[in-house]
């Protein structure tokens, strides 16, 4: 079911070694756009944004070409397909962390958004997730998935590690940070954000445009959007549908009191002494 890549767990599914190839070999350029996520952060929902931004609100990529071809992850396989047939400018998802990206994306001027998540929902939705992908494990009951998440023994190994890794990435001016919980509470004042990053000047009605077609409920009703064009085989949305809750603060009917506060001391020590804080309270 897994592979590993320099230490880390990935879905055969997925991923290859050719895949992994392609990715170091990548030639980046100066105007792509990247968007970076630990898994179950809001990856999707960038594949949504990035596009609509970047042609200041034309529908069209959005809903005649799948999530996955519109804005293809750096270390999946289909991005070899597809690569000659994206728009310039072009955008793109990875959930690697900083140290494994190719060496053209650190000589590139390439933009990068990172997009951070509370992790107690990430654990949550990843769950979930786990339920519904059938070329991912089964999770075992939430306690136990909560445990291998704390140790890393998941998909792109420890949350904290891949903050860390972006933290410290030395990008100057090409990164920015926001979080899914920004997006979630004020979706057109981070829209202004990330238009105004990427030097696109999109007027008060385009960017309310944007938003609107990038709603939880814009986005689940979108099959180009919503992986109903992937076979039950692969994800059964009648266990869990991919665009799932999407909200923020879930982990509060999941967690149990003492689940709650081994989690909370884990992530806590393992980010002590960072120069960076964390934008929401984990209690
Ligand atoms: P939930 O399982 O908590 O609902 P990723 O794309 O990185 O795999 O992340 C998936 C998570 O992002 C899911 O979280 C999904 O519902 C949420 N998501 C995707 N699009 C969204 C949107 N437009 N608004 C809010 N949440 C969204």
């Amino acid at each position: 079911m897994y592979m590993t890549y320099r230490g880390f767990m990935l879905p055969k599914e997925t991923h290859s070694s050719e895949s992994l190839k392609f990715a170091q070999e990548f030639t980046f350029k100066d105007e792509d756009v990247v968007s970076v996520t630990y898994p179950k952060s809001g990856t999707i929902w960038m594949q949504e944004i990035l596009p609509l931004v970047l042609s200041g609100g034309d529908l069209t990529p959005i809903q005649t070409i799948p999530n996955w071809d519109r804005v293809p992850w750096l270390e999946e396989k289909r991005l070899a397909l597809i690569v000659d047939q994206l728009a310039s400018p072009r955008a793109l998802v990875t959930h690697f962390p900083y140290h494994l990206m190719p060496p053209s994306f650190l000589t590139s001027k390439a933009k990068v958004i990172y997009v951070m998540r509370n992790p107690k929902d990430i654990v949550v939705s990843s769950y979930y997730f786990h339920q519904m992908a059938q070329f991912l494990e089964d999770p075992g009951t939430f306690d136990e998935f909560m445990e291998k998440f704390l140790e890393g023994r998941v998909l792109f190994g420890k949350w904290t590690d891949h903050v860390k890794s972006w933290r410290h990435a030395e990008l100057g001016d090409r990164i920015m940070y926001i979080t899914y919980e920004e997006m979630v509470q004020d979706l057109p004042a981070v829209l202004r954000r990330i238009s105004d990053f990427l030097g696109r000047n999109l007027s008060e009605d385009t960017i309310h445009k944007i938003a609107e077609h990038c709603s939880f409920k814009t986005m689940k009703a979108n099959s180009m959007s919503n992986f109903s064009l992937v076979p039950k085989l692969y994800m059964d949305s009648d266990k869990s549908p991919f665009l799932r809750k999407g909200v923020a603060g879930d982990w509060k009917n999941h967690f149990n009191s003492e689940q709650l506060a081994r989690f909370t001391s884990v992530i806590y020590k393992e980010l002590e002494g960072e120069s960076f804080s964390l934008p929401w309270s984990l209690d």
